[in-house]
């Protein structure tokens, strides 16, 4: 393996759905309270995307964007990885969806990673290895998530959590000292039902009864993936940074996985932090599980809030239960 490539990001772009759910509309459907959903999770409202949008409608709108600030066009790319567990059907792949998408004439290999909220992690973590090995050169990495066509409407434990929307990266081979640092990749499947979506698979195949018992929604015990969030979410964090022999002081901007506020501010506290580092969403958008990454980090760099040689440290977790840390010198 070569040691002098490195893999940098150098295009963002996001897809922002136009629709927008508020927490006092929830409380027209479902027994709850906009200052429940405030106060337990910092969430007022979520995006939703028009019914003719599929979820690669949205991962190309992101691509697109970041190609566009990449300087890149669709067939400069020759890797596409897409992170998503709504992705638009079992088979094809939603990656294979995005090349038709977005233009790209030259057959690249285009591939989905299923690792939940973490997908875009393990899909940038992916993008990297094939980068430094030589096997590819420039790498889009998405993270796309259509989460309000899989929530139960009638269950206010899970519906007032998630959002629609898509963030994109553009990877590419470079010779400088800047890129990814390092990427840890971690699942812990004592907890696989903790988090799922039970129906339609090959366990439970669709049929009346399944759709009459609700199976195609997602299922989530929130206080069991609470427990093990803060710490294995703290742990990756501190992992990363040490690796790389920085301390947390070094980490200028934090990207993470967004799932709720209390989780954000104890990680923040545990690993000594400051929240203000943190690229924050989550009220807007609520929980956009492997979107919420790539989104709020396109918006930080559009607001001018990363900057040359910053050190991005980039920590998510969800379903599986599957985590992980990447850090960035940008
Ligand atoms: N409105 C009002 N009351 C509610 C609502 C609601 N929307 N939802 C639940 N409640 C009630 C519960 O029924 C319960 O009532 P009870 O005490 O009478 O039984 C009470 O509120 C407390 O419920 P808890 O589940 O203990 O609430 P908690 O403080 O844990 O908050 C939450 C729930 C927000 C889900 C939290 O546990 C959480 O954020 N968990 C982590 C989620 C996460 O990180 N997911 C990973 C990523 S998602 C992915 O991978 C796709």
């Amino acid at each position: 393996m070569s040691v002098d490539i490195n893999t940098r990001i150098i295009g963002t772009g996001k897809y922002k759905a136009e629709g927008v759910l508020t927490n006092h509309d929830l409380e027209k459907m479902v027994d709850t309270s906009d200052q429940w959903i405030t106060e337990r999770t910092g969430i007022s409202e979520r995006r939703i995307a028009p019914k003719d949008v599929a979820t690669s409608d949205m991962a190309a709108g992101a691509v697109k964007e970041a190609l566009d600030m990449a300087g890149k066009k669709p067939d400069d790319i020759d890797m596409i990885i897409c992170g998503t567990v709504t992705g638009d059907m079992p088979l094809p792949s939603t990656a294979a969806m995005i090349q038709k998408k977005i233009g790209a004439s030259n057959m690249c290999p285009a591939f989905d990673v299923s690792a939940a909220c973490a997908g875009f992690i393990y899909g940038l973590s992916v993008a990297d290895a094939f980068i430094k090995t030589g096997k590819a050169k420039t790498v889009a990495i998405v993270g796309t998530e259509m989460l309000t066509r899989f929530m139960d409407f009638e269950d206010r434990n899970t519906c007032v959590l998630f959002g629609d929307g898509a963030g994109a990266v553009i990877a590419t081979a470079d010779q400088s000292d800047r890129g990814i640092l390092s990427t840890h990749l971690y699942t812990d499947s004592s907890l696989t039902a903790a988090l799922q979506i039970p129906g339609g698979g090959s366990l439970e195949p669709a049929s009346a009864e399944t759709i009459a018992n609700r199976r195609h929604f997602i299922q989530m015990e929130g206080r069991e993936v609470f427990k093990v969030a803060v710490k294995y979410l703290s742990d990756a964090a501190e992992t990363a940074v040490k690796a790389n022999g920085y301390s947390v002081d070094d980490v200028n901007v934090v990207s993470a996985h967004q799932a709720n506020m209390r989780i954000l501010s104890a990680v923040s506290k545990r690993v000594n932090i400051p929240l203000e580092k943190f690229a924050l969403n989550l009220k807007y958008y609520g929980n956009t599980s492997s979107a919420s990454i790539p989104i709020s980090l396109d918006e930080a760099v559009r607001e001018g809030k990363v900057s040359e040689n910053d050190l991005v440290l980039m920590i998510a977790l969800g379903g599986g239960i599957s985590w992980g840390s990447a850090l960035i010198k940008w």
